[in-house]
């Protein structure tokens, strides 16, 4: 017998234009067209439905650096947000290299977090690459191909000798590419040269040179249109990039500290020229205190917050007729889940029915209304379109600023043993 419905979305408005029921079940969507029974009804008449999106790049971070974040306000960041899955990066401290550390951090998550989520294996030459794989380990990396907060570089030949092995595993290595050098790091200006477009776009062709296997590479938060050109694998852009120039900061404002760095105002508008080849938006959500923050620029850590901030910052390009609600749906669920083989949420019969729901009206990105516990963001004042409700798995897991917290899902890699 087929399972009862946990929900049923009404009147939503369909890719093709169609408005139709969504029933769903099981954690799936199992049925599209009118609903006649008794199950519990949200009719989604005037707003934006669109299915949950997969974050495939956020520091959770967690044990002692939970003053930034843990699984728990971090997972309700991205759900406040319209983020079901999120995929954990491992420049925890210590970093994630041992299937021992990865079957704890599945575990807090399980216990902590309010949204599904993945976790990808560190790669250093000591990491046992094939039995992080069997942990369950989603994709590899990032991998610092330079220094960055919590992350030391890994060289090229470790690099090449991780591909080879990264290949016959099957699995997927995720790029930090980026080259620096050694001039002063003084303000936002000097990070933009020490850690340079030019020289991030050089990294991307020595790291593709160095795949001499031929293993599936994932560039992470390209940050300039003549990165994005020299990337041959799959191509991922941050919403900071896109929205953020160092010009809209005061020059030593290290709360636009971040790696890669910021770029100019002319950077910025080329990349949102190469909109068509991106195939992926992820936050890198990095939140750091404001304490942290406060140093002095040499000294204070790089990142930013953003996983709340990524969908509603899209979504309001798309009320703005920027962008196509298709391309932010793609670039946002269906091809960070295809990236990784995570079944796609969406409009089909069989679907995971993870979606977001939103009303058709901006407001203005504050602090005080988000989520992670750094309790700031780069956004702020920035137009933006949040959920007022979120389902995962089938269920409401969030409603006009209310959380109603589930078990999360772990999507484990493909070559989970399911040992534990
Ligand atoms: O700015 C960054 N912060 N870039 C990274 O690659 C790491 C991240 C962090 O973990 O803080
Ligand atoms: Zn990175």
């Amino acid at each position: 017998m087929a399972p009862p419905p946990t929900l049923v979305l009404q009147n939503v408005r369909l890719p093709s234009g169609r408005v139709a029921d969504l029933t769903l079940a099981a954690g799936k969507v199992s049925h599209v067209g009118a609903y006649k029974g008794t199950a519990e009804l949200c009719d989604c008449r005037g707003c934006i439905v669109i299915p949950a999106a997969v974050d495939m790049h956020v520091h959770m971070r967690g044990g002692v650096q939970s003053a930034k974040e843990d699984w728990g306000s971090g997972s309700m960041s991205a759900i406040a947000g319209g983020v079901t899955v999120v995929v954990d990066q491992p420049n925890t401290i210590p970093p994630l290299t041992t299937p021992h550390a990865l079957a704890d951090r599945v575990q807090d998550a399980k216990s902590h977090s309010y949204c599904n989520f993945a976790v990808n294996s560190g790669v250093t030459p000591e990491t046992p690459l094939e039995s992080m794989w069997d942990a369950g380990a989603m994709a590899f990396g990032e991998i610092f191909h330079a220094p960055s907060s919590y992350g030391d570089a890994i060289d090229g030949v470790a690099l090449g000798a991780a591909f080879d092995r990264i290949f016959k595993l099957g699995g997927l290595a995720t790029i930090h590419a980026e080259r620096t050098n050694t001039s002063p790091d003084t303000d936002l200006v000097s990070h933009d040269l020490v850690r340079s477009s030019l020289g991030e776009s050089e990294a991307v062709r020595t790291v593709q040179f160095l795949n001499r296997s031929d293993c599936r590479l994932h560039f992470c938060h390209m940050s300039s249109a003549r990165s994005v050109d020299a990337a041959s694998g799959s191509v991922e852009v941050t919403p900071h990039h896109l929205f953020l120039s160092s010009e809209q900061f005061d020059k030593s404002d290290t709360c636009g500290k971040v790696n890669p760095p910021l770029r100019t105002e002319a950077e910025r508008m080329g990349l949102w020229g190469r909109w068509s080849r991106i195939d992926v938006i992820a936050s890198d959500h990095a939140p750091h205190t404001r304490e942290e923050k406060k140093q002095d620029f040499p000294g204070a850590p790089s990142g930013i917050p953003g996983v709340e901030t990524m969908v509603p910052l899209l979504l309001a390009q798309v009320l703005a007729k920027k962008i196509d609600l298709a391309s932010v749906i793609d670039k946002t669920s269906y091809a960070p889940a295809r990236l990784l083989g995570i079944p796609c949420a969406g409009f089909d019969i069989g679907d995971r029915a993870d979606f977001a729901i939103y009303s058709k009206k901006p407001e203005l990105i504050k602090a005080e209304s988000l989520h992670s516990r750094c309790g700031w963001t780069p956004f702020e004042g920035q137009k933006a379109i949040f959920p007022n409700m979120v389902v995962m798995n089938g269920s409401i897991t969030y409603l006009g600023g209310e959380f109603y917290r589930q078990e999360p899902t772990w999507f484990a890699g493909k070559g989970y043993n399911g040992n534990h």
